[in-house]
């Protein structure tokens, strides 16, 4: 008898986001012709901004549709060192930047240029759930260390300090933070680095959500730490989830490696989405980003001062993103529960904590402002029915 070989064990690790079951319910709920405000989505509801788009349509006009060369389109890899020279007043080499798959790419590259089997990987619970898998992907073991609102959601050089063993081999941030919001401070992040290197180690930082900060602006860990591993995306600020692009800016001797890498597990990122990208730094495309920014912004003051009103604890206020982490103990012990309720009941979706780790996860849920206001408007009124119903 013909028996099939058993899936490889280090699947078992990489578990499915919760809210992907909450998801299906949703859908069948509309299905049925119910209504549900979608607050649980982590991608811009807009569309990639037009001049984006024409770029991609002439790319493909004109035929570009071949590989190129692994660590991407030099005219894009020049592009992101000049908005790094003109967003941050840094010098980036362009000889350090790879173009990748989504940060996505960057992430498993990162973590399979650094990580050897059992070596260990500093990083913030709550935090991104990807990155205990990408770390579980190349054998190593995510160490994650939990936090709260005393460090705004985030590590510091003393929580790095005292978690790190002759094992650890980095440790990962990401400022601003899904699913908080918050930003690590820049001089903070300096000192981690410098931990980080006194011990050999690396410091990763993800900067997906940079551009989405509402107060100040993010600045580029690599003005403090010139030898971090920076991770990027044209996904989130720039509005291109579904391009699949995203970028890494290593230090220079890990690009051989990055790039032998890049060859053989991806062979490049796709071609017309890096043409496409080349349209993102103009002008004309960032000032309709601007104008999203400010749009986020709105909703966000908008959402914050609504669910504090319904009793939602928000200890520190998110800077950034498009993410609003709520302490929801005051109202349930159970967010899981109170999402599946308040799914199925008011017809919200939301993202419990457990998608986020293992740190309280029972006493948060995660609201995307990822819906324009009136949505946001007509689910909190949903909401706030759902809790005088209780
Ligand atoms: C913190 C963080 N990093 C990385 C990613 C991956 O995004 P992408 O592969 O689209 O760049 C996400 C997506 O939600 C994220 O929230």
């Amino acid at each position: 008898m013909k028996t099939m070989p058993p899936v490889a064990r280090r699947t078992e690790y990489i578990k499915p986001f919760y809210v992907m079951d909450l998801l299906a319910k949703a859908r069948a709920l509309e299905a049925q012709g119910r209504s549900v405000i979608h607050m649980e989505i982590g991608e811009p509801d807009f569309i990639t901004p037009e001049p984006i788009i024409q770029a991609g349509q002439a790319a493909l006009a004109a035929g570009r549709t071949h590989y190129t060369p692994s660590l991407g389109l030099p005219e894009l890899r020049q592009a992101i060192a000049d908005w790094y020279a003109k967003r941050y007043g840094v010098s980036v080499d362009a000889a350090r930047i790879i173009i990748t798959p989504g940060s996505s790419g960057a992430l498993q590259l990162t973590m399979s240029a650094l990580i050897n089997p059992g070596e260990g990987v500093l990083m913030a619970d709550p935090g991104y759930p990807c990155n205990r898998h990408f770390v579980r992907l190349v054998e190593g073991v995510p160490l994650s260390i939990p936090v709260g609102p005393g460090t705004a959601y985030q590590l510091n050089a003393e929580l790095v300090e005292q978690a790190w063993t002759p094992k650890t081999k980095a440790v990962m941030v990401a400022s601003p933070s899904n699913p908080t919001g918050t930003l690590l401070d820049i001089e903070e992040l300096g000192r981690i680095g410098a931990i980080a290197g006194e011990r050999g180690g690396a410091l990763i930082v993800d900067e997906i959500y940079h551009g989405l900060t509402y107060e100040d602006q993010a600045q580029t860990a690599l003005s403090v730490c010139d030898d971090a591993f920076i991770i990027n995306s044209f996904s989130k600020f720039f509005g291109m989830t579904g391009w699949r692009l995203g970028w890494l800016v290593a230090p220079e001797p890990y690009v051989d490696a990055l790039d032998r890498l890049a060859q053989n597990i991806f062979l490049a990122a796709p071609t017309l989405s890096q043409h496409a990208a080349l349209a993102a730094f103009s002008e004309a495309s960032l000032a309709i980003l601007e104008e999203r920014r400010q749009e986020f912004a709105r909703r966000r003051n908008y959402l914050l001062a609504a669910l504090r009103e319904l009793g939602f604890v928000f200890a520190v206020e998110p800077q950034g993103a498009f993410y609003l982490y709520a302490d929801c103990s005051a109202l349930t012990d159970d967010s899981f529960r109170f999402a599946e309720e308040l799914l199925e009941q008011a017809g919200v979706a939301v993202t419990p904590g457990l998608d986020f780790g293992a740190n309280q996860p029972e006493r948060h849920v995660r609201f995307a402002y990822t819906t324009d206001l009136n949505n946001l408007q007509e689910g909190v009124d949903r909401i706030r029915a759902f809790l005088d119903r209780r």
